[in-house]
């Protein structure tokens, strides 16, 4: 998509490892297990020097570590990756739960950070909501990783997804904000929801054995008990896929939307994502699903089409991987008038410019 000489930004998946269980995390099987394809992975700082060398980080601007199935917080050696990221005029951005880690070790990733990179707190409502889709996270821990954060030089910003349950809390997150004293509270509505057949959007939470626990509505949308229990009642597709009886289904987008243009923010921004397994992929869409249950199996395709050495770090550095133009197709792919021409439904899904499902995370003020 662009030369390795043009390549500005890196969004790194440090670990593959995290202590939640988030209910449309791609790590997890609807709010419950992790999926068991999924490897425990964590760069250790040597490998992180000898991938992102001298060469790539002297270039780079910006460097996000996120990732697709892991929290970064849960990589040990995260301390001294950002010592070494700060050795660099560079901005970094962590994306954490902040259930995980002490607080001294929170206020030493504080102090390190230099006065333009953030920590971006994934915390999504207060102390009797935020584990409702945030599962398995401790609201006490969380409080004192944030607290330590004060009086360091970190740019801390709050990014709070938006349910029905915690839609009421905007005023009470903010006042939170102030008392932690961390200055703007971004809301975002989250991606994932079903719908049924009367056009309740409903996103299920599982338990270990694969039983609907519980439900989460979008923000906007209030459901009595009664429907909550009729819904519960009448999901049972979930268990299916549990015991393997599902059938993965396509993700179908109408027709008319195929002649919408794409917005891609790895071109716009010169990124590209390197996943916990070390290979490099446009976007962290395309990393995150790129997994044995897609049930897109247009991308599968396309992903099993490329010589997998070829988008290794193991096996190739950072410069021969985009300067091979190995991704060169998926540009190509969004001036194709339909899919069988080859138009990737995965950039139609998230960036298509009228109703990319990344245009519309942010709350709106
Ligand atoms: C998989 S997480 C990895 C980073 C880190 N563990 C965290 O949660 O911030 C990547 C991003 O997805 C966000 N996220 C999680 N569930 C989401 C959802 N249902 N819709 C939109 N974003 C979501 C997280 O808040 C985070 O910004
Ligand atoms: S904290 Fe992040 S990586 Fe962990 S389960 Fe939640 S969204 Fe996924
Ligand atoms: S999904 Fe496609 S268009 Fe969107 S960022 Fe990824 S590669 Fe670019």
């Amino acid at each position: 998509m662009f030369k390795f000489e043009e390549l500005r930004n890196i969004h790194i998946e440090l670990t593959t490892k995290c202590n939640a269980r988030c209910g449309n995390c791609p790590r997890n099987f609807f709010g419950s297990k992790k999926h068991s394809w999924i490897k425990d992975t964590e760069y250790t700082i040597s490998e992180f020097k000898k991938y992102f060398s001298h060469e790539v980080l002297s270039q780079v601007k910006f460097i996000l570590l996120c990732g697709s199935y892991g929290d970064p917080a849960a990589c040990s050696d995260l301390e001294e990756i950002i010592d070494y990221l700060m050795s660099y005029d560079l901005e970094v951005q962590i994306n954490s739960n902040m259930s995980l880690r002490s607080k001294e070790s929170w206020e030493r990733i504080g102090k390190s950070l230099n006065e333009k990179s953030q920590i971006v707190l994934s915390i999504d409502g207060l102390e009797d909501t935020n584990h409702l889709y945030r599962r398995g996270t401790r609201w006490n821990k969380i409080e004192e990783n944030v607290q330590a954060l004060r009086g360091t030089k970190a740019n801390v910003v709050w990014e709070c997804l938006l349910f029905s349950h915690n839609i009421d809390q905007k005023e009470a997150i903010n006042k939170k904000s102030k008392e932690w004293g961390v200055p703007s509270v971004l809301f975002k509505y989250p991606m994932g929801f079903k719908v049924d057949d009367n056009g309740v959007r409903y996103m299920p939470l599982l338990d270990s054995n694969g039983r609907v626990e519980s439900l989460l509505y979008p923000h906007n949308q209030d459901v009595s008990r009664v429907y909550d229990l009729k819904l519960k009642l009448n999901i049972n597709r979930i268990e299916h896929i549990q015991s393997g009886e599902y059938e993965p289904k396509e993700y179908k987008i109408k027709e008319s939307n195929q002649e919408h243009s794409i917005e891609c923010r790895s071109l716009k921004e010169n990124e590209v994502y390197i996943d916990g397994n070390k290979n490099v992929y446009p976007c962290c869409f395309f990393g995150s699903y790129d997994n044995p249950e897609q049930f897109d199996q247009q991308l599968l395709d396309y992903l099993h089409s490329i010589d997998r050495s070829k988008i290794s770090l193991k096996n190739s550095t950072l410069r021969e991987i985009l300067n091979n133009q190995t991704y060169s197709q998926v540009e190509s792919s969004w001036s194709c008038h339909s899919y069988s021409d080859g138009k990737l439904k995965i950039c139609e899904r998230y960036c298509s410019k009228k109703e990319g499902e990344v245009f519309h995370l942010y709350e709106k003020e």
